[in-house]
C-alpha cells in the first residue's frame, strides 16, 4: 500500500543514538515513510530525508549529535540538493532542548520529540519545525505503522515513560509519565511479527515491569499476565523483557519464570549502586536488601537465572566505602553481564547540582569495577564448555558459514553450519568460551 507516489525513489536515513526504544522508534518512523513511498538507505549522502533519532541519557550520546549535524552539513552532495533535502532531529534530545537545537544548528528542518512522531510524515513541508510540547502516547500508538523487519527477534514497546524521577536521569523528562499500552493492541502488533516468521519478543518499556495495560474486559492486567498471552501465540518461541525496576519486580513476574517455559531464564534489573547511602541519594526508592530478596526469589522459582544490571560510578557524594558496597554486591550476585557509566550530569535533573566527583576518581572506580564484572563474564561462560544449550539463531555471522544465535541466558554464540541456521532452536554443545562469547557445535543427540 503506498499512499503518495511523489515520493517515489525518494531515500531516507534514520540513525538511533539510543536504547532498544529508540531503535523501536526508529524501525515505525521508517514504516512511515516506507508506505509513502521512500526507500530506506544506508549511505547519508543518498538520502532525501535525514533522521537523527537522538538520546539525552548521558552528555557524550547528546553532544554526539551536534558533531552529527555539523558533518551533514558538510556532505557536498546533500549541499547540492538543498532545497528538497530535509533533516530532521527526533528523540528525547529534540524532547529536551528543542529550542537549543535550532540555536546552535540552524540547518537542521524539523525537531520532533519521541511522542510526537506519528505526525512527522505530515510535518514535513510545513512550517511547524519543532513539535515536541506534547506527551501523546496514546494518539501515537494508535497511528503507527508496524511491519515486519523479518528479524529472528523483534522488540516491542508496551510502556513508555517514568514517574519515578532518579536523580540522575532525564527519562521522566523526555519520555513522559509511565503509560502501558492496551494488550490487545500489542497481541495485533506481535501477530503481525510472528506471522511474518519472527520468533523471539522483546518487551520495552523505561519501566517495563510496571506496566499495567487494560486487557480485552477492559481490566487492568500487570506483565506477567501480558507475557502469558503472548506465550500462547504458537510461532513465539521465546519471550524476554526489558529493563526493569527492582521496585516493580512482582511476586506474580517473578513467579512467571518459574511458570513460563517461553519466558527465559535472564533478567536486566538495574541497580546502579550497592551502597544504601548512594541509593537513597539516587532517589531510587530501594535498599540493596530489597534487590537481594528479589534475587533470591528469582532463584527459588528458576535456579539458573542469569541476572544483569547497570551501575552508575561517581555519583556525587559517592565515597570510596560507597563504592566498596558496590564491588561486594557484584561479587555476591555474579552478574552475567553489567552495563557500567560514569556519572553524566544532565541537565535539569537534581543531582546535576550537586558537588561533582574528580573525574579520575571516576575512571579508576569504572575501570576496577569493570575488570571485576568481565571475570565474572568470563568465569561464568567458562562454566558451559562441554554443556549442551539451546539456542536461537538470529543471524549470519562474518563468514558464509558462520551463524550467531543467543542461548537462552542471553550468550552470544558462534557456530559454523553448512546449513543455514537462522531462525532455528537448536541444541549446541558448546567447545569454547571467550568473555563476552561462546563457540559451539551442532549437538543432535
Ligand atoms: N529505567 C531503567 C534505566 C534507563 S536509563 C532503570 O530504572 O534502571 C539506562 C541506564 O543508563 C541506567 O540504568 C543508568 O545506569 C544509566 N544512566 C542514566 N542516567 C545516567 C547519567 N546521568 N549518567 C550516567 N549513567 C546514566
Ligand atoms: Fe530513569 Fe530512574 Fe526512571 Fe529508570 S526508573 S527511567 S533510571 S528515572
Ligand atoms: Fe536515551 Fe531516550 Fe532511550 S534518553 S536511553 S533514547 S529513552
Amino acid at each position: 500500500m503506498k499512499m503518495k507516489n511523489n515520493n517515489e525513489n525518494k531515500k531516507i536515513f534514520i540513525k538511533s543514538y539510543g536504547c532498544q526504544m529508540n531503535v523501536y522508534d526508529s524501525k515505525r518512523i521508517k514504516n512511515l515513510f516506507e508506505v509513502r513511498g521512500f526507500e530506506e538507505t544506508n549511505q547519508i549522502e543518498n538520502a532525501d530525508l535525514v533522521i537523527l533519532n537522538t538520546c539525552h541519557i548521558r552528555e557524550k550520546a547528546s553532544e554526539k549529535v551536534y558533531s552529527d549535524i555539523g558533518r551533514i552539513n558538510n556532505l557536498k552532495k546533500i549541499q547540492s540538493k538543498k532545497k528538497n533535502f530535509k533533516l530532521v532531529i527526533a528523540g528525547c534530545v529534540a524532547q529536551a532542548e528543542g529550542e537549543e537545537i535550532k540555536k546552535r544548528s540552524p540547518s537542521v528542518d524539523y525537531i520532533i520529540g519521541p511522542q510526537a512522531y506519528h505526525k512527522l510524515p505530515d510535518i514535513i513541508g510545513t512550517d511547524d519545525n519543532i513539535v515536541n510540547d506534547e506527551f501523546l502516547q496514546h494518539e501515537k500508538f494508535k497511528n503507527l505503522l508496524f511491519k515486519s523487519s523479518n528479524d529472528v527477534s523483534e522488540f516491542v514497546t508496551v510502556q513508555e515513560g517514568c514517574n519515578k524521577f532518579c536523580t540522575f536521569c532525564v527519562v521522566p523528562y523526555t519520555r513522559g509519565s509511565e503509560f502501558s499500552r492496551p494488550v490487545e493492541e500489542i497481541l495485533n502488533e506481535i501477530k503481525i511479527y510472528s506471522n511474518a516468521g519472527n520468533k523471539e519478543i522483546i518487551l520495552l518499556g523505561q519501566n517495563v515491569n510496571a506496566y499495567h495495560g487494560v486487557n480485552k474486559n477492559n481490566k487492568q492486567a500487570d506483565l506477567a499476565y501480558l507475557i502469558n498471552c503472548i506465550s500462547e501465540i504458537d510461532k513465539i518461541k521465546r519471550i524476554r523483557y526489558m529493563t526493569s525496576h527492582p521496585i516493580d519486580m512482582t511476586e506474580s513476574l517473578i513467579k512467571c519464570h518459574g511458570d513460563n517455559k517461553k519466558l527465559m531464564p535472564f533478567v536486566h534489573l538495574p541497580i546502579q549502586s550497592g551502597s544504601n547511602t548512594v541509593l537513597k541519594k539516587m532517589n531510587r526508592k530501594h535498599t540493596v536488601k530489597h534487590y537481594l530478596n528479589i534475587v533470591e526469589k528469582l532463584k527459588s522459582y528458576r535456579s539458573d537465572i542469569a541476572l544483569s544490571s547497570d551501575f552508575i560510578v561517581g555519583f556525587p557524594g559517592e565515597e570510596d566505602e560507597d563504592f566498596d558496597e558496590t564491588m561486594k554486591l557484584i561479587d555476591k550476585v555474579k552478574f552475567v553481564i553489567a552495563y557500567s557509566f560514569m556519572y553524566s550530569p544532565r541537565p535539569g535533573t537534581p543531582a546535576a547540582n550537586k558537588k561533582q566527583i574528580n573525574i579520575e576518581i571516576k575512571k579508576a572506580r569504572l575501570y576496577a569495577l569493570q575488570t571485576l564484572l568481565k571475570e565474572q563474564q568470563k568465569d561464568y561462560n567458562k562454566s558451559f564448555v562441554n554443556n549442551k544449550i539451546e539456542v536461537l539463531f538470529d543471524r549470519q555471522g562474518r563468514h558464509s558459514n558462520q551463524y550467531i544465535g543467543r542461548s537462552v541466558y542471553n550468550q552470544s554464540v558462534f557456530i559454523e553450519s553448512d546449513c543455514n541456521l537462522i531462525g532455528s532452536i537448536k541444541k549446541i554443545r558448546i567447545k569454547n568460551s571467550t568473555d563476552f562469547a561462546l563457540e559451539g557445535e551442532i549437538n543432535e543427540k
